[in-house]
């Protein structure tokens, strides 16, 4: 084993987690630090998850490869470090990639960063493996800087995501074109060693951001689906925020190309970027992401780690929508369920069985909701030490609101993100916490809202309060892994 590796294995045995302080079911950084989700893949009977990891403090450095397996998506595994720098191609740094299986073996393809002349630059590689430790090809970098065409950027060339159509592998990576705008560009191979550019797969047309980062390419219930994370983006309207985004886009499509397409946002909270996904055998498009942002980069300063992926969320595409539902599995490790039938709420409500920091509610409105104004829900909320994390939907302005202010935060960071409620109101919100997160699905999938909590686990209060009243059915859950029904 390398050198590098070898120090971050023995780091990390030295640093185990103190999973008390970590996210109970949601994957988190095992040691230091994590960003982007990397090689979401299904290999010897178990899910794979890497992560853009530094292991030896809580900031990004030079980047190795985090690795947990988990059989549900809720209970994750901890793997040893699977990939460090350790060659003259990626000294900088193993970026973001992918993972295949392929003739019974782990593939996974990554980002080098190397310098040349004082410049940085990015190489796709590839490293096989067998769900364990993984052995650098020596033919690397597979897609080497000489490769890409005049004119696109040698410094921005990075995240390839493989998937293989009839006997060939295909891979989209993030690039900039000659006017320094974002595009998504594919690649094929036969062996995984050499490849082929086959072309321009979508770009930003000037108007989606700058640099894509982290595309993925999959075809779902039949429509073909391009994800990317766009920097530096303008926001329009309530859509598409400011700064680092994430977008999925559809058009007319042929031969791995684009032509025309339109883009939608992909989560409304304050801590999503870098999605990936990943095909579970039984036919299920599975996504997860990072759920923090280069932005509004939140993390307490007094912890060893930082940084937590999304719940793994099922994809599917209804009526030309995108819909996200939290994986199944969740439903094995609801406990200690409360039910509450339709009843009227108007003022405060609270249930002395519902409250927690790892937890489902589920709020089911009944009828037409004339008489709602506005619905506020309190999480992760202790009235005596001010804590108080709301979600806010006004009817009448048709508008939803995150807020994070009284959460716990100390740092003059984003603490709010406001979007257009659904259309036609919303029907159904279901919210799912754990520890320093809280992730917010409204009416089944069709909008969600990703969000990292810095409160005090102490803060667990949970308080709905209604302007006007509404007709409501209320079911809840604590979710406990260690018990699977
Ligand atoms: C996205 C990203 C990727 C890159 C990685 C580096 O968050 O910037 O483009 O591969 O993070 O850690």
């Amino acid at each position: 084993m390398k050198k590098n590796l070898e120090t971050a294995r023995s780091f990390e045995k030295e640093n185990t987690p103190d999973r008390e302080l970590r996210p109970a079911f949601h994957y988190y950084a095992p040691a230091g630090w994590i960003n982007d989700p990397n090689g979401f893949s299904w290999f010897g009977g178990k899910a794979h998850l890497f992560a853009q990891y530094h292991p030896f403090s809580n900031k990004w450095g030079p980047m190795h490869w985090a690795h947990q397996t988990t059989e549900d998506f809720l209970n994750w595994k901890v793997l040893p470090a699977a990939l460090a720098p350790d060659q003259p191609y990626d000294e900088l740094g193993c970026y973001s990639g992918s993972a295949i299986e392929s003739d019974g073996k782990h593939i996974l393809m990554y980002t080098g960063v190397s310098e040349k002349d004082k410049q940085e630059v990015q190489q796709q590689c590839i490293a096989i493996g067998d769900g364990l430790n993984y052995i650098k090809l020596k033919e690397n970098p597979v897609i080497a800087a000489s490769e890409i065409p005049e004119g696109f950027s040698k410094r921005d060339f990075r995240d390839p995501k493989i998937w293989k159509e009839k006997d060939r592998y295909y891979c989209v990576m993030g690039s900039l074109n000659e006017k320094k705008q974002g595009q998504a560009i594919v690649f094929s191979s036969g062996d995984l060693i050499s490849w082929d550019y086959e072309g321009v797969m979508a770009d930003s047309q000037g108007t989606l951001g700058e640099m894509w980062e982290c595309p993925d390419f999959f075809v779902l219930d039949s429509v073909p689906v391009l994800i990317v994370s766009p920097q530096d983006m303008q926001a329009r309207g309530l859509e598409f925020h400011n700064g680092h985004n994430s977008v999925w886009l559809t058009g007319p499509y042929q031969d791995h190309h684009f032509d025309g397409y339109e883009a939608n946002q992909l989560d409304y909270g304050l801590d999503f970027y870098a999605p990936q996904t990943m095909l579970h055998p039984d036919g299920r498009r599975i996504m997860t992401a990072w759920m923090a942002s280069w932005d509004n980069p939140l993390f307490k300063k007094n912890f060893d780690w930082a940084g937590q992926m999304i719940l793994p969320r099922e994809l599917s595409m209804e009526n030309g929508r995108l819909i996200q539902r939290p994986v199944r599995e969740i439903e094995n490790f609801r406990t200690d369920p409360v039910r509450i039938e339709e009843t009227e709420l108007s003022g405060i409500f609270t249930d002395e069985r519902i409250r927690g920091r790892c937890c489902e509610l589920i709020v089911r409105f009944k009828g037409e909701q004339r008489d709602l104004e506005e619905f506020v829900l309190k999480t992760a909320f202790d009235q005596k030490k001010g804590l108080q994390t709301l979600f806010i939907w006004n009817r009448l302005r048709k508008r939803i609101e995150f807020d994070r202010t009284f959460s716990g935060m100390t740092a003059d960071l984003n603490a709010i993100r406001k979007a257009e409620a659904p259309e036609d109101g919303i029907q159904e919100l279901r919210v799912i916490l754990d520890r320093y997160s809280e992730e917010i699905f409204i009416n089944d999938g069709q909008m969600v809202l990703s969000n990292a909590l810095p409160a005090d686990l102490s803060a667990d209060g949970i308080e709905i309060e209604v302007m006007g009243k509404c007709l409501a059915e209320i079911e809840f859950y604590t979710i406990d892994v260690q018990k699977e029904k």
